[in-house]
C-alpha cells in the first residue's frame, strides 16, 4: 500500500514554501489582521481592483495569509489553485452551487457525508436541480443514472461511515467524455494518501476540520483544481456567499499542515492495527477498513490511494444500547462527531436500512487517534470484558 518514496517527498513538501526567506525571514507566514488594503494612489488601486484575485484588496477576496495556505495546498494536491473557506460544507456547497444551473442534473454517491446529501436534495432541489444518488461503488450505476442534463458527478472516497470507494479513475474518464465535472470530498485520504487530480477528478475538497487540522480546534474546508473551475468558485460563491476563512484559521492551519504526513502515517499505523485486533473479537461481525484485506475494494484501495486513515466502522450482532454501554466505559475513547484529531473517538449507532452484514444490528466508527494502539486496545477489550460481564448477569438474573 506504499509508495514510500512520494510519501517521504512530502515530508520536505510540508517543511518548506514559496515564502522562503521573505517577510524578515519569519520562518512562519504573519498573520495579515486586516479587513482590507490601502493604495497611495488611486491608479495602483485601480490596478489591484481588476486583478482582485492575484492582488490584495479586501481580505473577503484574498488575504496574504490564508493565500499562503492555499498555495501549500494546492502543491500537495498537485493542483493550479486551491481556495480555503470558512468550514468543509462551505467549500462543498460552494463547489456544487458553481457548477449547476436550473435544469440541471446531478449524480451523486448515495454514501456522502449527510449534510451534503441533504444540501443536495433539500436546498439545491428549491432551484430546479435534480439529484439522483447511486451506489458508488457501481461504474454501471452511476453510468446508468447520468441523464444528458447532469453537469456535476459527485463523489466522496472512501465514504465515511462503510467506507466505500469509487474507481476514480473510470468515474473521471466516464465524466469527461459526457463533458460532466467530477468532484470528490477526499477528507478521509487527505492528499498524503489520495491525489484525485492526479487520476482525472476536476474538484478535489477537504474538510480541513479533520485531518489536515488535526488538533481538534479549527474549523475549515479548502477545494482544488484547476485556476478555470477554482478561479470561478473564487469570484463567484466565495465572494458572494462570503464564507471565507479568517487570517487567524489560515496561520493555525499552516502549523498543522507541517506534521500532517507524520501524523497521518501514526493514525495508518495504529488504526490497522486496532482495526486488526477487532476483526478477531466475538463481538464483530464485520469491519470496514479499505486497509484489511477482507474489505471487498482493498485491491482499488491499493491502486488509487497511498494509504489509510485512522477513521473505520466495524458492524455488530449486538444492539446500539449494548455499544453505547460498552462506549460510556471506555477511557481513552471520547464519544464524540468529527474526527481526524489528535484523540481517539467513538461513536455507535443502528446500522442504517439496507446496509451492512447479515445479522448486524449496530454500526460503530472509531477513530483512532495519537495514543499508544497498545493502550486503545487495552481499553476496548477491558470495557468489553465489564459490558460483557454486565450482560451475564443481567440475563442469569431474567
Ligand atoms: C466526509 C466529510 N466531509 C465534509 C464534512 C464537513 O466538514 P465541516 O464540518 O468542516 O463543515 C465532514 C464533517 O464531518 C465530513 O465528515
Amino acid at each position: 500500500m506504499h509508495k514510500i518514496n512520494q510519501r517521504e517527498n512530502l515530508h520536505t513538501s510540508v517543511a518548506h514554501d514559496p515564502y522562503d526567506g521573505r517577510h524578515h525571514g519569519a520562518i512562519h507566514i504573519p498573520i495579515y489582521q486586516t479587513s482590507l488594503f490601502s493604495f497611495d494612489s488611486y491608479e495602483r488601486f485601480m490596478q489591484a481592483h481588476a486583478d482582485e484575485h492575484q492582488q490584495h484588496v479586501y481580505s473577503r477576496g484574498n488575504n496574504p495569509t490564508v493565500r499562503f495556505l492555499e498555495d501549500k495546498l494546492a502543491e500537495l494536491e498537485g493542483a493550479e489553485m486551491s481556495k480555503c473557506f470558512a468550514s468543509g460544507m462551505a467549500a462543498i456547497s460552494a463547489t456544487i452551487l458553481s457548477n449547476l444551473q436550473a435544469g440541471d442534473h446531478v449524480v451523486c454517491v448515495d454514501q456522502a457525508y449527510g449534510p451534503t446529501r441533504h444540501f443536495l436534495e433539500h436546498y439545491v432541489s428549491r432551484f430546479q436541480i435534480e439529484t439522483t444518488f447511486v451506489d458508488g461503488s457501481s461504474l454501471e450505476a452511476i453510468e446508468a443514472a447520468l441523464q444528458p442534463n447532469t453537469k456535476l458527478l459527485y463523489l466522496e472516497s472512501p465514504s465515511t461511515m462503510l467506507f466505500q470507494l469509487q474507481d476514480l479513475a473510470a468515474c473521471a474518464k466516464l465524466a469527461r467524455s459526457r463533458g460532466i465535472v467530477t468532484a470528490i470530498d477526499g477528507t478521509w485520504a487527505t492528499p498524503v494518501f489520495q491525489r484525485p487530480l492526479e487520476l482525472g477528478v476536476d474538484l478535489v475538497i477537504h474538510s480541513i476540520t479533520k485531518y489536515i487540522s488535526g488538533q481538534s480546534d479549527s474549523v475549515g474546508g479548502v477545494v482544488s483544481g484547476s485556476k478555470e473551475l477554482v478561479g470561478r468558485i473564487a469570484s463567484g460563491e466565495y465572494m458572494l456567499l462570503g464564507g471565507i476563512m479568517s487570517a487567524h484559521t489560515a496561520a493555525q492551519v499552516e502549523r498543522c499542515l507541517r506534521t500532517l504526513p507524520l501524523r497521518l502515517e501514526r493514525h495508518e499505523r495504529s488504526g490497522l492495527k486496532v482495526a486488526e485486533h477487532l476483526c478477531r473479537q466475538p463481538y464483530v461481525l464485520r469491519v470496514n477498513h479499505p486497509g484489511l484485506p477482507s474489505h471487498p475494494q482493498y485491491e482499488l484501495a491499493k491502486r488509487q490511494m497511498d494509504g489509510t486513515s485512522g477513521l473505520f466502522s466495524f458492524e455488530s450482532a449486538e444492539s446500539p444500547e449494548t455499544m453505547r454501554a460498552w462506549s460510556d466505559r471506555l477511557r481513552y475513547f471520547k464519544i464524540g462527531v468529527s474526527w481526524g484529531g489528535f484523540e481517539s473517538l467513538i461513536t455507535a449507532n443502528p446500522v442504517p436500512t439496507g446496509y451492512g452484514a447479515p445479522g448486524a444490528r449496530s454500526l460503530v466508527r472509531l477513530h483512532v487517534g495519537l495514543e499508544s494502539a497498545d493502550d486503545l486496545i487495552r481499553d476496548l477489550d477491558e470495557a468489553w470484558e465489564q459490558t460483557a460481564a454486565e450482560a451475564a448477569a443481567e440475563r442469569s438474573e431474567q
